[in-house]
């Protein structure tokens, strides 16, 4: 038995519901009302039937909370969409049974916000789920985790760039694994502190990862600590992938050396424009003179040899003027038939009497007949001497080079191979020889540029090249060009 001040407490309770709270009989007339949602006072419903009172209706609703308790024998609920949608709220009544020993008795009805509660749950399921989704698919690789790393976000970018499958990065990978050795400490300790964007947050910081091969990929790093109530929760980070940006500025810095190079090649293409005309009219003159005495003059046999020999190397000289003139020559980007033995030919006259080259023996194995080949002859001349130059240094100026043409099986491509008898290529160099930039050799000796301009040039011609070690001793280079590039008639070609 309630005392009377409980009791007293109970309707109060009751009374201070501020929703709708009836005890209606089995026929739906109300026997007792919290308070007067009707807007009638309690005395004036009682008695009277609940349809009629709060819906103006004659029969009972359709879905009535206490005609299913009273179907069904137990309490109900039953929710009311078609009101949701007059004021945004989702009303949602339930009922329960009153009991008198087994009997039911009359139900007690009753109005809930939780329906409310549960549109505001849903949407912040749908906001959650747009966030997901939005974190997902992000272009940068999203990746979050719990105080000990164990990740639990892992977008799709990451799945590309790191190499693990989501599965696997959320069940074991830690993210500690995805830095270099003490880079994860060195991230949390920036994070910590005030100084790179604020306390919990860290801005562009450039890192490498390390994806599931163990590679390095260069990144922009952007995370953040996420709290809860001052207490640090879990971390996110956003990686921006940088190899494009700096493929990008490499292929820009190579333009530019590229730019220097040609411009340096105009210049020296110009000096010896320059001298060649100055030495062509004294050449002319010893040439002429050094006939006329020949000729005129009845000379001694030994004094005609040796005007012979002047008029023989000044022959040489004429032509040597004249190769660096072609070899230096300006010319647009031009592509016509070139034999390509004839080209080496000339790269090697110009080489061989240089001081690196003076104990350099120098085996020449051309195809006769090799067909024509489509090419910039210029730039040819380029990337052979830049090959044989980088034979005559590895040699340190004495051994064999052997510069051999061929047609290849096929009949599509014509294939030079330039091999040396110098030390080879270390198998960890070897990897690497045609990256720009690239130089075993001591600062200020090489650029690195020769072979990645080489390669550069190859590939402008549809070609392919390559390097291996011979099996005794020292490098080849393979270059293959092909026999089908283009050639607009009307330039007429052959060097
Ligand atoms: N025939 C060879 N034998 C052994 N190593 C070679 C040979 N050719 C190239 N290399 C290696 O490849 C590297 C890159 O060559 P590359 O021509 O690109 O640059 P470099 O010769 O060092 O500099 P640069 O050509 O600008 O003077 C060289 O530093 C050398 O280590
Ligand atoms: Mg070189």
């Amino acid at each position: 038995m309630k005392t009377k001040t409980a009791e007293e407490y109970s309707l109060k309770a009751i009374e201070s519901f501020k929703n709708r709270l009836i005890v209606v009989s089995k026929n739906f007339r109300i026997l007792a009302a919290s308070n007067s949602q009707s807007g009638a006072p309690e005395k004036d419903i009682l008695g009277k039937f609940c349809h009629q009172v709060y819906y103006n209706r004659s029969e009972p609703c359709d879905n009535c909370a206490v005609k299913v308790a009273l179907g069904e024998q137990k309490p109900s609920l039953c929710p009311k969409p078609e009101l949701a949608l007059l004021n945004g709220h989702l009303p949602c009544y339930y009922a329960y049974p009153i009991y008198n020993g087994n009997e039911i008795e009359a139900f007690v009805s009753m109005d809930f916000d939780m329906p409310a509660i549960g549109m505001l749950e849903e949407k912040l399921n749908r906001s959650y789920v747009l966030m997901e989704s939005l974190l997902l698919n992000a272009v940068d690789c999203v990746v979050a985790a719990d105080m000990l790393g164990e990740i639990f976000l892992f977008n799709h970018s990451a799945v590309q760039v790191f190499g693990y499958s989501k599965e696997e990065a959320l069940r074991i990978l830690n993210v500690r694994n995805i830095y270099p050795e003490g880079v994860a400490y060195e991230i949390m300790k920036r994070l910590r502190s005030n100084e790179y964007g604020g306390k919990g947050r860290l801005e562009g910081y450039p890192v490498d990862v390390v994806d599931k091969n163990g590679n390095l990929i260069p990144i922009g790093l952007n995370a953040s600590i996420i709290y809860e109530n001052d207490r640090e929760i879990a971390t996110i980070g956003f990686f921006h992938d940088r190899r494009e940006k700096i493929r990008m500025q490499k292929d820009l810095d190579i333009a530019q050396v590229q730019l220097l190079q040609a411009e340096k090649m105009a210049s020296l293409g110009k000096l010896a424009a320059g001298v060649a005309h100055q030495l062509n009219n004294p050449l002319g003159g010893i040439t002429l003179f050094a006939k006329l005495m020949i000729e005129e003059y009845n000379l001694p046999e030994n004094a005609q040899s040796d005007l012979n020999r002047i008029l023989k190397d000044a022959e040489r000289c004429r032509d040597t003027v004249k190769e660096l003139l072609e070899f230096t020559r300006q010319t647009r980007h031009l592509m016509k038939p070139n034999d390509l033995n004839k080209l080496l030919t000339r790269t090697l006259f110009l080489l061989e009497n240089q001081v690196l080259f003076q104990n350099i023996a120098i085996h020449k194995n051309f195809l006769n007949d090799l067909p024509l080949v489509v090419s910039d002859a210029q730039q040819l001349n380029h990337l052979f001497m830049n090959i044989i130059l980088n034979a005559a240094q590895a040699m340190d100026s004495k051994g064999t080079l052997t510069i051999s043409t061929m047609l290849l099986e096929n009949k599509e491509c014509v294939r030079i191979q330039i091999s040396d008898s110098g030390p080879g290529i270390p198998q960890n160099v070897l990897p690497h020889i045609f990256e720009p930039f690239y130089t075993t050799k001591e600062e200020g000796k090489g650029t690195g540029l020769g072979l990645s301009l080489a390669y550069n040039i190859i590939e402008s011609h549809g070609g392919q090249i390559s390097a291996e070690n011979n099996p005794d001793h020292g490098a080849t280079f393979i270059i293959d060009l092909p026999l089908n590039q283009k050639y607009e008639e009307g330039e007429k070609g052959g060097e």
